[in-house]
C-alpha cells in the first residue's frame, strides 16, 4: 500500500448493468456497477475500506441516521475529456471532500482522510469511466456521503458510521435544462438559520425544503428563492443552488453569512469572474432592491450555481402575486458566459490556471 493510499479490498460485480439512454438520463436515475465503502469506529477509525458490486446496506432499525439524521454528503462529476473522450475528469474534487470534512465537524461525525479517499475515488470511477456519458451537458455525478449506524436511541454523537460513494450517470438537474426557470419567492418558509447547519451538506436541510419546493411547483415554478429566517428580506440561496444577479454590469452574490451553502461552482464564478475582469461582489441583497433593479432596468440577469445544475438562468420571480420577468425570460450573456466557460474548464477544453482538473486517465 503507498503511503497516500487506503487498503482497499476490490471485489467487481460479477454480472454488469445495462448502460442507459444518455439522451434519457434525467438526474439520479440510474447507478453504476460498483460502489466504495469505508466504516469508522472509536477502537480502528476508518477501516474496511472496499469498492464492492452498488447494493443495499444493511442497517440496524435503531441505526441512529434513522432517527436524529446524523448524515451528510457532497456532489460532483467526473467528465470526459473533450479533446479525447477516453481521458476523464474531475474537477475540483479536494474541495469537496474539504467541504464534507467541515460538515463533518459540525454534525459531531469523523473527519474522513480527504487524500486518501480521493484516491480511492479516482480509483472507482477509473473502475466505472465506461459509464461517464459523452453527450453535450451530460456527466458521471459522484455522491460521497457518511451516516451514523449505531443502533442507539440516546441522542448524542454515533459511535459508529459508514462512508459511501456511488456514482450516477446524469443529464440536466432541470427539466428545462439550460433555459431560464421560473422562481418563486418563498416568504413563508425557510431553508437555514445563522447558527444552524444551512452552511453544510446534511441532509436535514434538504427534506426541511421540501415542503416550501413542492407548494411551489404546485403553483408553476421551478424552485424557491429562499429569503433570510429573521427578517425575510434578504436573499440567500435559491433551489439548491447559490444565487448570483447582474445589477448595472456587475456581478452580487450574498455573503457567506453561515447559513448558505459555500457552493463550489459560486467560488468557481466568483474566481472567473476576477479572471475576467468582471466586476463582482458578495453582499447582503434585499428582495425589495432587486425587484426595484429589475423595474428601473438596472438588473439584466440573475443566474443560481450549482454542482448539479452547473449555471442556471433565472427568466421570472413570483413574489406575492406579483410576476416579474428578467431578460425578457431570456438566457443572458453572463449567465451564457459563465456557463460556457464552467463546461469548458470542465472538461478540459479551456486553459487551467488555478489547477482545479484532477485528471483520472
Ligand atoms: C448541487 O447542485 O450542488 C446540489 O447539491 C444538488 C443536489 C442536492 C442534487
Amino acid at each position: 500500500m503507498l503511503k497516500n493510499e487506503l487498503d482497499v479490498t476490490l471485489h467487481k460485480a460479477d454480472t454488469l448493468k445495462e448502460k442507459p439512454d444518455q439522451n434519457q438520463l434525467g438526474f439520479g436515475r440510474y447507478f453504476t456497477d460498483q460502489m466504495f465503502t469505508m466504516r469508522w469506529n472509536k477502537e480502528q477509525g476508518w477501516h474496511d475500506a472496499k469498492i464492492e458490486p452498488y447494493g443495499n446496506f444493511s442497517l440496524d432499525p435503531a441505526a441512529m441516521v434513522l432517527h436524529y439524521s446524523q448524515e451528510i454528503f457532497e456532489g460532483l462529476k467526473a467528465y470526459r475529456g473533450a479533446d479525447d473522450a477516453a481521458s476523464v475528469l474531475l474537477f475540483r474534487p479536494m474541495d469537496n471532500l474539504n467541504r464534507l470534512n467541515d460538515s463533518a465537524t459540525r454534525m459531531c461525525m469523523p473527519c474522513i482522510p480527504a487524500n486518501k479517499v480521493l484516491q480511492a475515488m479516482k480509483g472507482l470511477i477509473y473502475l466505472e469511466r465506461a459509464w461517464i456519458p459523452e453527450s453535450q451537458g451530460a456527466a458521471l455525478y459522484i455522491r460521497p456521503a457518511m451516516i451514523a449506524t449505531e443502533a442507539a436511541l440516546g441522542v448524542r454523537p454515533a459511535n459508529e458510521y459508514l462512508f459511501f460513494i456511488i456514482c450516477s450517470p446524469v443529464g440536466a438537474y432541470y427539466a428545462e435544462g439550460f433555459s431560464p426557470t421560473k422562481i418563486y419567492v418563498e416568504d413563508e418558509y425557510v431553508r437555514a438559520v445563522q447558527g444552524g447547519v444551512g452552511h453544510v451538506k446534511t441532509g436535514g436541510n434538504y427534506a426541511a425544503s421540501i415542503k416550501a419546493h413542492t407548494t411551489s411547483q404546485r403553483k408553476g415554478y421551478t424552485q424557491v428563492l429562499w429569503l433570510d429566517a429573521i427578517e425575510r428580506k434578504y436573499i440567500e440561496e435559491v433551489g439548491t443552488s447559490n444565487i448570483f444577479f447582474v445589477i448595472n454590469g456587475k456581478l452580487i452574490t450574498p455573503p457567506l453569512s453561515g447559513s448558505i451553502l459555500p457552493g463550489i461552482t459560486r467560488d468557481t464564478v466568483l474566481q472567473l469572474a476576477q479572471d475576467w475582469n468582471i466586476p463582482a461582489s458578495e453582499r447582503r441583497i434585499t428582495i425589495d432592491e432587486v425587484l426595484a433593479a429589475v423595474e428601473d432596468g438596472s438588473l439584466t440577469e440573475a443566474f443560481g450555481s450549482g454542482t448539479a445544475a452547473v449555471i442556471s438562468p433565472i427568466g421570472e420571480l413570483g413574489y406575492q402575486g406579483k410576476t416579474i420577468i428578467i431578460n425578457n425570460g431570456e438566457t443572458g450573456p453572463l449567465a451564457q458566459r459563465f456557463f460556457d466557460g464552467i463546461e469548458q474548464l470542465q472538461r478540459g477544453a479551456a486553459p487551467d490556471p488555478h489547477d482545479w482538473l484532477v485528471r483520472i486517465k
